[in-house]
């Protein structure tokens, strides 16, 4: 007996789509399983709105609808999580307990990338769960690269066709998280990938870099591959290609981490922001 009915309602030009009619507390029917994958390629981004009390447990098996749950990224001596969290989460969060953040990127604003961008097989997406937001600001940014390479120019789509482009773990500390070439953890941890990439499930090409990560574009001289990223950056984003998710508690939300990059804005620091992560286990990018 159909007791409810999903829907995707689009939230901008660019990528985005509430989903309606879905009460991720109850199970889950074959049928709304291969909606919501639908919808998820269609749109890039989903977002599920009014959500109360959502568990760990629960978000978890909202995750397995897409993937398996991917293990953390971090080193475990940067973890701040609470004893007693499942592994595989991370809270993104300011909230501070005798005086120490429970969670890890806690304030500020955060510059565009790439979810993992640096590892061979970097998450497929990435879920977040509102459990308390700012009265404003904070707000996640989208860019759809899918539109990015579909409107690169020319000039461009020649610099970059067959090209890698070497991604590094080069953010950390507090405040801005912006690119830093000479962290030198960007050393180790690196990962070259296409510019130039195919999506695994739709077969559509995308621009693939982002700013915060990309570092040079291998097999070109640092002055050129700087020129050809900051111009390649200033395209992908275009505020054009963008969906602002302007947060509220109980939101649950889940981006396509191989089609979009994605930032974030500024918020007052004495306000709390706490959201619940989870991603989504990847594989290499082609
Ligand atoms: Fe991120």
């Amino acid at each position: 007996m159909l007791t409810h009915r999903l829907e995707a309602i689009r939230m901008s030009a660019a990528a985005g789509a509430e989903a309606r009619g879905l009460d991720p507390s109850r199970p889950l029917t074959d049928a709304d399983r291969d909606f919501l994958r639908k919808a998820w390629r269609e749109h890039l981004v989903l977002v599920v709105r009014g959500v109360a009390d959502l568990s760990a447990a629960a978000q978890m098996d909202f995750c397995r609808v897409f993937g398996e749950i991917g293990a953390r990224a971090r080193p475990a001596e940067t973890r701040h999580e609470p004893d007693g969290a499942p592994a595989e989460v991370m809270y993104v969060s300011n909230k501070r307990e005798n005086g120490r953040v429970i969670g890890s990127i806690p304030d500020g604003e955060m510059e565009w990338h790439i979810d993992q961008s640096y590892m061979a097989n970097p998450a497929k997406g990435t879920c977040l769960y509102a459990i308390e937001v700012p009265r404003e600001g904070g707000d996640t940014m989208f860019g759809n690269l899918y539109q990015a390479w579909e409107t690169l120019p020319d000039d461009l789509r020649r610099a970059v066709e067959g090209r890698k482009v070497v991604n590094a773990y080069g953010h950390g500390g507090y405040g801005i998280q912006t690119r830093d070439a000479n962290d030198p953890r960007a050393a180790t941890r690196s990962h070259a990938h296409p510019i130039v990439a195919t999506h695994p499930d739709t077969g559509r090409k995308l621009l693939y870099v982002n700013r915060l990560m990309s570092l040079r574009v291998e097999g070109l001289p640092e002055d050129e591959s700087d020129e050809l990223l900051f111009r390649l950056f200033d395209h992908a984003e275009n505020p054009e290609f963008r969906f602002t998710h302007k947060w509220k508690q109980g939101d649950l939300l889940l981006w396509d981490n191989r089609c979009t990059i994605h930032a974030r804005a500024d918020f007052d620091k004495t306000q709390t922001r706490h959201l619940r992560r989870f991603s989504i286990r990847g594989d290499a990018v082609t």
